[in-house]
């Protein structure tokens, strides 16, 4: 698994409103989608182009143009969606599929509630979109969902990771082409699961019921 976390004052500045608790949903949606294609800017770094010849107003020129088959974004419901808007205003060629997970409160287990994914991932690259890796089990599942059905890499995009989820998902896709791309590396998960400092729980500060 390859490990990128930003380091860039812009990210960091919009992650500590983000984190900041007096901050309202529609602030935190806003900065959530902002993050979202600054972080996508670097996850993308290894998307698939083809050579294109196009002409311009003075000459024939040779650029590249997104491959197909075209990237695949997968946000993990609820809060992932409120980074799809973000993602594809980068890549607005790609395709959308759906995973909904929610994890168990006390047992922090993820169950998978909803699934529309193409059934042939093979030859495709994938974006899973998740604001908070925190146990690592949630995006282990969705992960696991990708490469059984043929993919042949998977970037994975969290505002927040926690090192225990950083650890699980290295030991879970060992062997597989993994990378992870984090806003922000934080210092751990409480006894609850949350992580620490982060942001408290993204889908309810997403969507206002927090
Ligand atoms: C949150 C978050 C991740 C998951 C992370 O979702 O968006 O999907 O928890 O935790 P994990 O790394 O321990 O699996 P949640 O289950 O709260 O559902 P929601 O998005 O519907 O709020
Ligand atoms: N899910 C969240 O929304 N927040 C956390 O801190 C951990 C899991």
């Amino acid at each position: 698994m390859r490990l990128h976390v930003a380091d860039h004052p812009l990210i960091t500045h919009k992650l500590t409103v983000l984190r900041n608790v007096k901050t309202p949903s529609p602030v935190f949606r806003q900065l959530t989608e902002e993050l979202v294609t600054l972080l996508a800017y670097e996850a993308t770094r290894n998307v698939r182009v083809s050579p294109r010849e196009i002409q311009t107003p003075v000459t024939t020129t040779i650029g590249v143009e997104i491959s197909d088959p075209k990237p695949l974004v997968v946000p993990i419901l609820r809060a992932g969606l409120g980074m799809l808007d973000g993602m594809v205003k980068l890549v607005p060629t790609a395709e959308v599929g759906f995973l909904g997970m929610v994890r168990d409160h006390e047992t922090l287990e993820p169950t998978t509630y909803a699934e529309r994914l193409p059934d042939d991932l093979s030859h495709r690259q994938c974006f899973v979109l998740d604001p908070m890796l925190a146990t690592g089990g949630s995006l282990g599942a969705a992960i696991d969902f990708l490469f059984d059905r043929g993919a042949v890499d998977v970037t994975a995009v969290c505002l927040l990771g926690a090192p225990e989820g950083v650890d699980f998902i290295e030991k879970h896709t060992a062997g597989k082409n993994v990378t992870l791309v984090l806003g922000a590396l934080d210092e751990k998960l409480n006894e609850k699961g949350y992580i620490v400092p982060g942001l408290g729980d993204a889908g309810d500060r997403l969507y206002g019921s927090a």
